[in-house]
């Protein structure tokens, strides 16, 4: 059975870029049979948040999106960093063969320190403690964003110098898994046309309640083309969204985009938010039923999270002894 890993930072609500660049790929490879591993990244959220209470929160909350969002605890082990302690040692034994120069290189640091985070050994190391959390389970592929292509290159990278100065030819130690990132919504806009992104506030938040939900949609900023006008759907956020959830070849999108092309007094930006706003309550009308059972039912979670660790340290224990062999411990 091949095997997918994948994870994201608990820094705050998932949104509709996770859901379309991430969890959209967990939950189709889950069904195409993958074995898969799929975690909350808390200790990498410990380079932006500096909050507890914070995070305890987003940690629990990222564990019930995931499952309101439709990954299966058979088919999906999902579980917390912090608990696969292996990982942490992993990371230690992959600093060792890691060129400085390499984290020098690497855009993610320079962009957040750019943003303002405070700029810690924790932030300049983030791709090894990644590679970690990666190499750890020995998947076969791991699906991300396009914003996470370089971290699963230095992942790959990371292996191969690993096995190169430690392994037998016939015998490497770690598996070197190839990245998969989901064409057409590598990078899905926010609400301002920008990188849907946490840090720019600018998220579309599926499970907000129905009025926030269309109010925000409301706010998604279009060009000012008169309503009567013909509009370029491959400009404009409204539609780069729709296109994302229903599915660049749904006849639903081509038939919007021809609206759009048409010179139709009746047909404005307004009339296209419509659209996406009941395509959005529509798409997560069971995810958003899933989601407010879930609130109610933490021992159900807290199980999930025991399995999900359980799996995820059965498969890190012999590649940390392994590794940990190869080096001369
Ligand atoms: P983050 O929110 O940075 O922890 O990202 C978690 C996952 O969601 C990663 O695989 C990202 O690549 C993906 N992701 C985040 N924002 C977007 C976006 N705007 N478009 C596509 N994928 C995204
Ligand atoms: N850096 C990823 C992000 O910000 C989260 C992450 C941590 C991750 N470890 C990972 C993603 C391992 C994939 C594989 O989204």
């Amino acid at each position: 059975m091949p095997r997918l890993l994948s994870g994201l930072q608990p820094s705050g609500q998932l949104h509709l870029g996770n859901y379309a660049g991430a969890i959209k790929q967990f939950l189709t490879l889950q069904d195409r049979g993958y074995e898969s591993f799929v975690f909350v990244a808390s200790y990498h959220a410990l380079t932006s948040v500096r909050d507890p209470a914070a995070l305890r929160t987003n940690i629990r909350q990222v564990v019930i999106d995931y499952l309101a969002f439709g990954l299966e605890p058979k088919k999906t082990h999902i579980y917390l960093q912090q608990d696969v302690p292996a990982v942490t040692e992993l990371a230690w034994l992959l600093g060792c063969v890691c060129p400085k120069s390499q984290m020098d290189k690497a855009v993610s640091y320079k962009d957040k320190v750019a943003k303002g985070l405070p700029a810690s050994l924790g932030l300049y190391t983030y791709p090894v403690l990644q590679a970690a959390d990666i190499l750890a389970v020995e998947p076969d592929v791991v699906p991300v964003g396009e914003d996470q292509r370089q971290n699963v290159e230095i992942a790959r990278d990371l292996a191969q110098r690993f096995n190169h100065a430690y392994g037998r030819d016939d015998t490497p130690v770690f598996k070197v898994p190839e990245v998969m990132i989901q064409r057409g919504t590598a990078v899905l806009p926010g609400l301002d046309g920008q990188k849907m992104s946490k840090s720019y506030g600018n998220t579309l938040d599926p499970f907000l309640p129905e009025k926030k939900l269309r109010k925000t949609i409301m706010k998604i900023v279009s060009d000012s083309t008169p309503v009567e006008a013909a509009k370029n759907p491959d400009t404009d956020t409204t539609f780069a969204l729709f296109s994302a959830l229903a599915g660049a070849d749904n006849p639903r999108t081509h038939e919007l985009a021809e609206k759009y092309r048409a010179e139709n007094i009746s047909f404005g930006y307004g009339h296209a938010k419509q659209a996406l706003f009941e395509l959005v309550l529509e798409h997560f009308g069971p995810a958003r039923q899933r989601r407010e059972e879930l609130m109610g039912d933490p021992g159900h979670v807290e199980q999930v999270l025991r399995d999900g660790a359980a799996a995820a340290n059965q498969a890190a224990a012999a590649v940390v002894k392994n590794a940990r062999h190869a080096v001369g411990l």
